[in-house]
């Protein structure tokens, strides 16, 4: 990125009570009802200065949508040359699934090896434009690794509070990367309130997922690579590997940013969360029809990425399926260790367990008639096979 760019970042607003903030200051959650801050845009007047024909020259990464990231000042992004990744027709998997027209966006092909890059450069850029120099967050894995390489990148001093059963592969590319990592005996969740108090004691940041305003934009970028590699068509459905929620609520907002600018029309995939029936509290709200998600107890799953058991954010997951008209199914270990292999020996894409667990779900949709065989159908696989090496 070389040329001077401008960001069309005007505020932060609360997503449940409306209320603004300062941008220019360091926000975490709502200071009126604690709930999610989203940031926003002057998107009319984005949509004056940038278009799908302006981007298409840009370089494949997601920065190209600098105008709608909460960075101001170029110089502070933090990249790894994340994004872009392919959108990848499977025949052979839709042929044996049921579905003429299936894709799988392989986000194992990012920078540190899962969509968790996206969250995190922006995360980290961000911090980094506010002056912030020490940061810290729970993981279940993935999102400590992307943390800690994008802080290693900026200078930023990390630590990082981990179940200690979390994949060998987050754990080592934490510690090489220069994050201080504490390993715990729970499940995220407990790691989170570990990260909370020593945030407050030592004036670290944290960045928990949805609980900073800033990696869900990252995050939201693959909502508008949907759209962009599309050639701005949308696909029917769209399913995705739902623990926080971050990446579904992130690409719910793309769509609604990219339809403000005029670069698409009013529709909307169907979207669907998929989780794992050890840990489901998406799962159990939406069928429930209750506006927020009670806390899982007993989560378990080897799918440490979707082992989360509450999302702060749980009303925008649930929002954004109910008015898209898609749902949410959970799947079994079983279920997603052998779609692994399915999806592996058919198409070469060694997904992560989170990725195979979007076509089990398919399946399952696909038998139910909830989809049809010649619906488009978009499976995001959110990491690389390669970071759960230990779980055959
Ligand atoms: C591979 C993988 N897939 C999916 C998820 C869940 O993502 P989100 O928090 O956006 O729901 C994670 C989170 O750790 C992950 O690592
Ligand atoms: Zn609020």
């Amino acid at each position: 990125m070389n040329q001077s760019l401008k960001s069309f970042f005007t505020h932060l607003e609360c997503t449940y009570c409306g209320q603004k903030f300062d941008k220019t200051i360091v926000n975490r959650l709502c200071g009126i009802c604690g709930k999610v801050l989203f940031a926003k845009y002057d998107l009319l007047s984005a949509a004056q200065f940038i278009n799908p024909e302006i981007i298409k020259n840009r370089a494949p990464n997601m920065w190209r949508y600098f105008e709608v990231m909460p960075v101001i000042d170029q110089q502070y992004v933090v990249s790894l040359g994340e994004g872009f990744t392919p959108i990848l027709n499977c025949t052979d998997l839709g042929e044996e699934i049921g579905i003429k027209d299936l894709l799988i966006k392989d986000e194992g092909l990012n920078p540190t090896a899962s969509f968790k890059a996206r969250g995190l450069s922006a995360a980290v850029s961000k911090a980094k434009e506010l002056g912030i120099t020490s940061i810290t967050m729970p993981s279940a894995g993935n999102a400590a690794g992307a943390m800690s390489s994008y802080a290693a990148r900026a200078g930023i001093k990390s630590y990082v509070f981990m179940p200690k059963d979390a994949p060998f592969a987050n754990k080592e590319e934490a510690i090489m990367t220069g994050a201080t990592v504490e390993l715990i005996d729970g499940l995220i969740s407990d790691a989170g309130v570990i990260s909370r108090e020593k945030a407050q004691q030592n004036n670290w940041f944290d960045v928990s997922t949805l609980q900073e305003p800033y990696r869900v934009e990252g995050k939201k970028t693959m909502g508008y690579e949907i759209a962009e590699q599309m050639n701005w068509e949308i696909p029917d459905v769209i399913i995705y590997p739902t623990g926080g929620g971050t990446g579904i609520v992130g690409i719910w907002k793309a769509f609604d940013e990219m339809e403000q600018m005029g670069w698409i029309g009013p529709e909307r995939p169907r979207m669907y969360a998929v989780q794992a029936e050890g840990c489901a509290p998406i799962v159990r709200a939406f069928l429930n029809n209750d506006e927020f998600a009670e806390p899982w107890v007993n989560a378990n799953t080897y799918a440490s990425g979707i082992r989360v058991p509450s999302a702060i954010g749980d009303y925008l997951i649930l929002e954004a399926l109910r008015k898209s008209n898609g749902g949410a199914l959970s799947v079994s270990d079983q279920e997603m260790k052998n779609m692994t292999k399915v999806i592996s020996e058919l198409e070469g894409i060694f997904v992560c367990p989170e990725g195979a667990a979007t076509a089990v779900a398919l399946e399952k949709l696909v038998s139910t008639h909830q989809i049809k065989s010649d619906d488009q159908v978009l499976l995001l696989n959110t990491g690389s096979g390669l970071k759960y090496l230990e779980y055959k």
